[in-house]
Formats: structure tokens, sequence, C-alpha cells
């Protein structure tokens, strides 16, 4: 059976209904994890759990250390990586409590350690990203968004900025330009560190707020945690779903 794992973002720092079986400390050659990988049984089959922000959350977006994560979890044997991320929304489509199940991104991040290919190489190693998400694995979360009925859009582009401030309105009407219709801040290099350990990744971007300028309203965490309050339910509905679809 194929080993899923979840990396919940900011509301998703446990995942209710995760019965685990077994909490693992790992360390791995590039420091440690942002938390224990917990393995356990969700929606009728092994899953392992890990918090991108540690639980309770501790860790902002450019402190994530994105390489552990993805080692340890390769190292604990997940094959599929099914990411959690709130986000802001700038295609119009992408109002407060709207899922995208993005196919393409663009970083944005400066700064963070963003490869596996870094040191002591016989032979650089340039994977192919033309396509980040797994077409297969974006199917099966679109697939149970739909049974779901929720609203959602199976296409979109994520900019992932570096954080942790929020974005000026000029550069979310850059990001516009760009061709982005969400931005969040830990997409990368999450989903490209996946790709060079070769595992499936596709993401689960819930809006929480407008991007800047796309509201008069200052954007406030208020706001972005009534969202997530109101949305991380309907996540794990369709987290379910994908795992027990499989
Ligand atoms: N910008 C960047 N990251 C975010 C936002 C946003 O508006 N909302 C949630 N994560």
């Amino acid at each position: 059976m194929t080993v899923y794992a979840i990396i919940g973002g900011t509301g998703l720092t446990q995942l209710d209904g995760l019965t685990i079986r077994q909490s693992l400390p790992m360390n791995t050659p590039y420091g440690t994890p942002s938390g224990d990988i917990q393995i356990g049984d969700y929606a009728g089959r092994e899953v392992m759990f890990l918090a991108r922000h540690g639980h309770p959350h501790r860790l902002p977006p450019h402190k994530v250390n994105y390489r552990a994560n993805l080692w340890a979890l390769k190292q604990a044997g997940a094959e599929v990586i099914l990411a959690v991320n709130a986000v802001g929304g700038i295609h119009p489509d992408m109002g407060t409590g709207h899922f995208c199940v993005p196919h393409d991104l663009v970083d944005y991040t400066s700064g963070r350690e963003h490869t596996f290919f870094a040191d002591d190489l016989e032979q650089v190693t340039h994977i192919d990203f033309s396509h980040p998400y797994s077409e297969p694995l974006r199917a099966r979360l679109i697939a149970a968004l739909a049974a779901e009925g929720y609203a959602f859009s199976d296409f979109g582009v994520y900019g992932c900025t570096q954080g942790p401030r929020l974005e000026t309105a000029a550069e979310i009407i850059r990001l516009e330009r760009d061709g982005c219709d969400i931005v969040g801040m830990t997409g990368m290099p999450e989903a490209s560190l996946a790709r060079e350990l070769e595992l499936e990744y596709a993401c689960l971007a819930l809006v929480v707020n407008p991007a800047a300028g796309k509201s008069s309203a200052v954007i406030s965490m208020v706001e972005i945690e009534q969202a997530l309050h109101d949305g991380i339910g309907k996540v794990k509905a369709a987290l379910a779903r994908v795992l027990s679809a499989d």
C-alpha cells in the first residue's frame, strides 16, 4: 500500500482523528525536522503526519527546515506527500474559504536552503520541474473536493513569497501579472525538494484572506485565524477522502 504523508500548515498543527501509534523524533544530515513524524491510522489506513511549523506553531515560513522535513519523511518511508497550505487569494475566484489545487508555481523566496544537491557532487543534478505538482495526486485531491461539494479551483498558480511579512499591494499586482492566482510563504522549496527525493507531491491550498490590495480592509490575523477555523474541518474531510479512495 502506498505510504502517504501529510504536511500540515498553519491551522493544521495536529491531525485530529489520527490514532497515533508512533511519534518518531528524527535527525537528518540537514538538521532536525519541525517536529516528530507521527505515524498512525487515519481514514482507515496508515498515514504519517508532520506539522510544518511545529506543534505548537513556532517556526515562521523562512525558518522551517524544509530539507530536514522532506528528508525525514523519505527516511521514514513516505512515498506521497499531501501538503496543506493557507494562502491569500489573488484571482477573483479565490475568495476566503475557497480551495485551490495549484498546477504550477512561481518561486519568489530567497536565502532558503533549497536543494539536496549542494555539496560534494560528482555530477550536478538538474531535476525536471516543468510541472511541479504530481498530476495523479492532484486528480485525487480534485475528486475529493468535488465529492465533498466544496467550492474549489482545479488549477491555479501558487506564488511563494519569502515572508514573514505580507506583501505590498504593488507586489500582488506584480504577482498577478506573473500569472499567480494565490500567494503563500511555504510552498517552496518544499515542492522542489520533494521532487529531488522523487516523492509524489501535491498541494491543497485554502484561501484565508484576500491578498494585499484585493480588499479595502487591513489583513488581520483575526480574519486569517477565523478562516482557518472555518475551513480546517473541510481540509480534514478532503484528506480523509483522498486517503480512503486509494
Ligand atoms: N500572503 C502570503 N502568505 C499568506 C497569505 C498572504 O496573503 N495568506 C496566508 N498566507
